[in-house]
């Protein structure tokens, strides 16, 4: 997703940009550019594709002495990624740089465009500049044109705006997006949309808060906050990369698990609107003929699928199978054209199921990637990608992919579901405001992370795990009990909760740990009297449900129950959480399990 830099100082200022960029570059990006305020004039540069070819475009031009810039990577969400849609965008004398989504900008250009502004991008970005410059037209004051402008804007945004008017400041305004100032010891400020962009650079810095908005200049930093001036709460920042990567967690693994919010509304943005699910990387007619779904897979891609295929079913009332990628290969499987083949992978690389997608391709299908990473084989063979948009994963055991991957399919089995009207516009929009509320679903508070901490003492022997569920809940007892077998090198089993009396539960004894998802909006008292099955039998039951269950031996409450993909997605971060907390407790190395690759690409 996009990426922010900025800078003031007498350092060469195109270099600390693009190279603040490099940092930001795992978010993935489509285009970048950067502005530069020198002697009251002000150069852009755009380019599309990686920064190399930004780097191309500017390799004559360099700032000499006291000079100031803002720079972006774009990852396209309104229009496409060209290089007029790329930032920074600029006005009459003004430039800037924005991450996020301005939700009323249709509304605010039209207006602008009946006073005469001329747009020359698609992006909602571009209101911002004219409306600063409008502002200022009006009130001749930087600042409260500043102040004005930010007033205006509805959604979710981190702003750098420079301006001729204003020739020594960086005006900045934050809410909903992350941004960070600081300076380093000579005094020259550094601006980031994460820190990994200001490490080696800054030496304090300043997270910034929601409705955080002010300038920066040579003189330092004024922070405002509801027009007040606000104290300036510096922390140090550490010069180390690797442990900066981490961002203060102990494992890559902990910091993915925490930053799923972050990514899910990565991974929404722009495709959840109020009525509808939109893609701008697919268009209706791909699904004319359509009227199966094969998704193929490995391992924790393949229980998103297997999660998801509940709702292209349910939602989208088209039949849809999953398949371990490894095993369709040889089965000399039936492919008919009828069916869109949809492949899920967070690397794009997995021999398997790159594999079966050149299959899908031979035999005509129309194919689908669901993927992390741009570029990778996958994405160039399919006919179409959703990105999953979770960033780089650097933990094996994947947890914010797995999360962006769901995200992802439910919003393409309501798309499904748009086409083919299976859903009436109520029913879609109550899924769109759920998804909307799924970030802070996955918001994990230091109460349940030392909840689940002293928990995992007491799950560190016996004889094994059933990760127990039942409908989507079972594939995401599969993908607990992967997890805690990647990173423990314990024996779990994930199982459909009503399946266990048809074998399983002769394992049953106080050695046999049973960890019960029981949602309340999803079959509740089924599982509850397959969970009371395995307590009569001794078995020792971890429940997580927000209602109360007194056979548990231990019980995790969670909240989130006003739909059960809130639910799904909150008990998802606990077994995640109690799969990293049982292997720091047996020492293993979290990030990087034994004999596990993150991605595999051979067969
Ligand atoms: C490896 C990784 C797993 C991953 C699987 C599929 O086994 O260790 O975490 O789920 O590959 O990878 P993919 O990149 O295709 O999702």
């Amino acid at each position: 997703m996009c990426g922010i830099v900025g800078y003031i100082g007498k350092k060469e200022v195109k270099d600390i940009l693009v190279d603040g960029l490099r940092e930001l570059e795992y978010r993935g990006y489509d285009s970048a550019g950067i502005a530069v305020l020198q002697d009251d004039e002000i150069k852009s540069y755009k380019a599309v594709g990686k920064l190399k070819n930004l780097e191309d475009k500017t390799k004559d031009f360099a700032s000499d002495g006291l000079a100031m810039g803002i720079g972006h990577t774009r990852w396209a969400t309104h229009g496409k990624p060209t290089e007029l849609n790329a930032h920074p965008h600029l006005g009459e004398f003004s430039y800037v740089v924005h991450n996020g989504i301005i939700e009323n900008y249709q509304e605010l250009k039209s207006s602008l465009q009946k006073d005469g502004v001329k747009f020359l991008s698609q992006t909602d970005t571009e209101v911002i500049v004219h409306l600063f410059e409008k502002n200022y037209k009006e009130l001749n004051d930087p600042m409260s044109a500043f102040e004005k402008t930010i007033d205006t804007l509805h959604g979710a945004y981190a702003v750098l705006l420079i301006t001729k008017v204003d020739p020594e400041k960086i005006y900045f305004a934050k809410h909903g997006s992350p941004m960070i100032v600081g300076n380093d010891d000579k005094g020259d400020i550094h601006f980031g949309s994460s820190d990994a962009a200001l490490i080696g650079k800054a030496t304090e810095v300043i997270y910034l808060d929601d409705g955080d908005y002010g300038y920066t200049s040579q003189e330092g930093i004024s922070i405002f906050f509801d027009k007040e001036k606000k104290a300036l709460n510096k922390r140090a920042l550490t010069g180390d990369k690797i442990s900066a990567q981490k961002g203060g967690f102990r494992f890559f693994m902990e910091k993915e698990i925490y930053e799923q919010g972050e990514v899910l509304s990565d991974t929404i943005i722009g495709r959840v609107l109020d009525e509808k699910i939109n893609f701008e990387e697919l268009h209706e007619s791909f699904f004319d003929g359509i009227d199966e779904i094969k998704i193929c897979a490995c391992g924790t891609s393949y229980n998103s699928g297997l999660a998801c295929a509940y709702l292209f079913e349910r939602q989208a009332k088209i039949k849809t199978v999953v398949e371990i990628a490894s095993e369709f290969r040889y089965k000399e499987p039936l492919m008919t054209k009828n069916t869109l083949f949809v492949v899920i992978s967070q690397s794009g690389e997995t021999a398997d199921t790159l594999e079966a997608l050149k299959m899908a391709k031979r035999a005509g299908l129309k194919t689908l990637a669901i993927c992390n990473v741009d570029n990778s084989s996958i994405v160039r063979l399919a006919d179409h990608t959703i990105l999953a948009r979770a960033g780089i994963e650097k933990g094996v055991a994947s947890t914010k992919a797995f999360a962006t991957q769901v995200m992802a399919m439910w919003m393409l089995s309501i798309y499904v579901a748009q086409i083919k009207n299976t859903m009436s516009k109520d029913e879609i929009k109550s899924e769109l405001n759920a998804m909307r509320h799924i970030p802070n679903a996955v918001i994990v508070s230091d109460k349940l992370h030392e909840k689940i901490k002293r928990l995992s003492k007491r799950y560190l022997h016996g004889h094994g795990f059933f990760f127990i569920g039942r409908d989507m809940f079972f594939p995401l007892a599969l993908e607990g009990a992967l997890k805690l077998k990647e990173i423990s090198y314990l024996h779990a089993e994930g199982y459909p909760a009503g399946e266990m009396k048809h074998g399983p539960i002769a394992l049953a004894d106080s050695e046999l740990f049973t960890i019960a998802l029981m949602p309340k909006t999803l079959h509740y008292d089924k599982v509850k009297s397959n969970v009371e099955e395995l307590s009569a039998r001794d078995s020792t039951i971890l429940a997580i449900s927000p209602l109360e269950f007194e056979l548990a031996d231990d019980f995790i409450k969670t909240t989130h129950c006003e739909h059960p993909m809130s639910e799904f997605f909150e008990m998802m971060v606990i077994t995640q959480l109690l799969a990293l907390e049982v292997s720091v407790r047996l020492g293993n190395d979290v990030d990087m399990p034994r004999n596990l690759a993150k991605s595999v690409t051979v067969e």
